[in-house]
């Protein structure tokens, strides 16, 4: 390692990771000192602030008032090393892209009280790689390598907040004496740092902290539970590109007879890469008896004919926000009699269950009513033993609906999940929010209850929901949800052989 690629000071190694890997390990000081020069000015100088800037405003300010007085540090976090020099794919961490709308890794946005009795923000960020001390390409995160980051002055611009260099963070930290609450579990520098300021490292001090910040993500969640209208197009953006991926995947059912789940999750994957950031939670594309198993993203099952596949699939958009969509489709094109008649059974419950979405609704209606028509069916079919007030009260139908029939969505698939009960499960629906209605029947492939032809059938029908003044709009009405819709839709875009 040359003396150029000396990370410095703790501080420093918040920008200047070396890299590890290399054929040439030494750098003279001609080639360093001729790097160092003949760099053009490649500053922008008329930037506009994103479109998100006046809501991230409007929000740090919700959670100024909720916090007077206490210092707030909300990390994006870090690039996590995979192997050596390669780094898993970076995803900013939720409260800090709701806070600032920036995206880039290795951020901190700190909210300081100031003598108003407000907070001043200050961005804390990656500056552009320094040209003197070769970081640019010799450094792990150099431009060179991962591609130009905003200047400091042009990031202030773009998000309308002051900023400062990531490095002086520690400093700034150190200083003051307000109490200080932080995001954890994203930036294990930021974390030690905000132990170290905190100091008292006793259990009881520990356990006080551990509460405060605990408090500051049950808030963050709290304001995140009514999106403004901006996150509803974005969403709307995340649904529609969804809408996009599933017709790929249709398109291509063929080619996926040929290979494999895989093919399907590829298929989706392009568009998500193409329309948006990536996907928002690994891809469920389960064929045949895989879909007896919910969260089932390994993939790589057949795709028979014959069988029905189900496709657990969302969007994530460039600027964070995903949708979250299931279809079952038959691969033939065509429904058998059997697999159309759970598939409607699931279909009558998620109608309930989008008829139970309005304001002033508690969380838990549209849930209930779901499972209510999922075991008046189970009851019907002999499959459970009545009355159904019995079957409900126990919870039997579970056995075979499993997962409960929905939840918040956002810049998280399963977003709030840690807002306040009160707030949230036990609360009410209230204009603004977006949640996602997803029944589902799973008849596992060994369950010796089920008769034996209904063995190995998944079923799962879910969509996203904005609630509204007047009700509900489903978001993804953009893809066929009834049997009869459904054939039409294979029959439309699927190419015959
Ligand atoms: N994709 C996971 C879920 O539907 O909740
Ligand atoms: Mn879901
Ligand atoms: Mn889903």
């Amino acid at each position: 390692m040359s003396d150029q690629q000396r990370p410095g000071d703790r501080a420093d190694a918040f920008v200047f990771t070396p890299r590890k890997n290399g054929q040439s390990q030494s750098v003279s000081d001609e080639l360093a000192a001729w790097m160092g020069t003949g760099w053009a000015d490649t500053e922008v100088r008329d930037l506009d602030p994103i479109e998100q800037a006046p809501h991230t405003a409007r929000r740090r300010a919700a959670l100024s008032a909720a916090f007077p007085g206490e210092r707030l540090v909300v990390p994006a976090g870090q690039l996590v090393t995979r192997s050596n020099d390669t780094e898993y794919p970076f995803r900013a961490a939720t409260d800090y892209a709701y806070l600032t709308g920036d995206t880039a890794d290795g951020g901190c946005l700190v909210l300081s009280p100031n003598a108003g009795g407000g907070h001043d923000a200050l961005l804390y960020l990656k500056p552009r790689s320094d040209r003197e001390n070769g970081e640019f390409w010799l450094g792990q995160y150099g431009e060179l390598w991962t591609g130009r980051r905003n200047s400091l002055q042009e990031a202030s611009v773009l998000f309308g907040v002051p900023t400062a260099d990531v490095r002086t963070l520690p400093e700034d930290l150190r200083t003051g004496t307000a109490t200080l609450r932080a995001v954890r579990g994203h930036d294990e520098d930021v974390d030690a740092l905000v132990d170290e300021v905190r100091g008292g490292a006793d259990t009881e001090a520990r356990a006080k902290s551990a509460r405060l910040d605990e408090e500051l993500g049950v808030e963050l969640a709290d304001h995140r539970l009514v999106k403004d209208e901006w996150e509803v197009a974005q969403l709307q953006r995340a649904v529609d590109a969804t809408v996009l991926g599933f017709n790929d995947v249709v398109a291509a059912l063929p080619q996926a007879q040929d290979t494999s789940e895989r093919f399907v999750e590829g298929t989706f994957f392009l568009r998500a890469r193409v329309e948006g950031n990536d996907v928002g939670y690994g891809t469920i594309a389960a064929s045949g008896p895989n879909a007896t198993t919910l969260h089932w993203t390994r993939n790589d099952g057949p795709v028979r004919e014959g069988d029905l596949l189900l496709l657990d699939a969302g969007v994530e958009t460039t600027t964070l926000y995903t949708a979250d969509v299931t279809r079952t489709m038959p691969v033939s094109g065509t429904f058998t009699d059997l697999q159309r008649k759970v598939y409607d059974l699931v279909y009558a419950a998620q109608e309930a269950g989008i008829a139970a979405v309005a304001p002033g609704r508690a969380f838990g209606d549209f849930h209930r009513a779901s499972q209510r028509v999922l075991a008046e069916g189970l009851v019907e079919w002999g499959l459970l033993e009545g009355p159904v007030e019995r079957v409900l009260d126990l919870g039997l139908q579970r056995r075979y609906t499993l997962h409960g029939t929905g939840h918040m969505l956002g810049l998280d698939v399963h977003d709030c999940a840690v807002a306040r009960q009160e707030a949230h499960l036990y609360g009410e629906l209230e204009a603004g929010m977006v949640l996602t209605v997803e029944p589902g029947l799973y008849f596992q492939p060994d369950d010796l209850t089920v008769p034996e032809e209904l063995r190995g059938t998944g079923v799962r029908i879910e969509d996203d929901v904005l609630v509204t003044e007047q009700g509900r709009t489903v978001m993804s009405a953009g893809l066929p949800r009834s049997s009869a819709e459904v054939e039409a839709w294979l029959a439309e875009r699927m190419p015959r052989a």
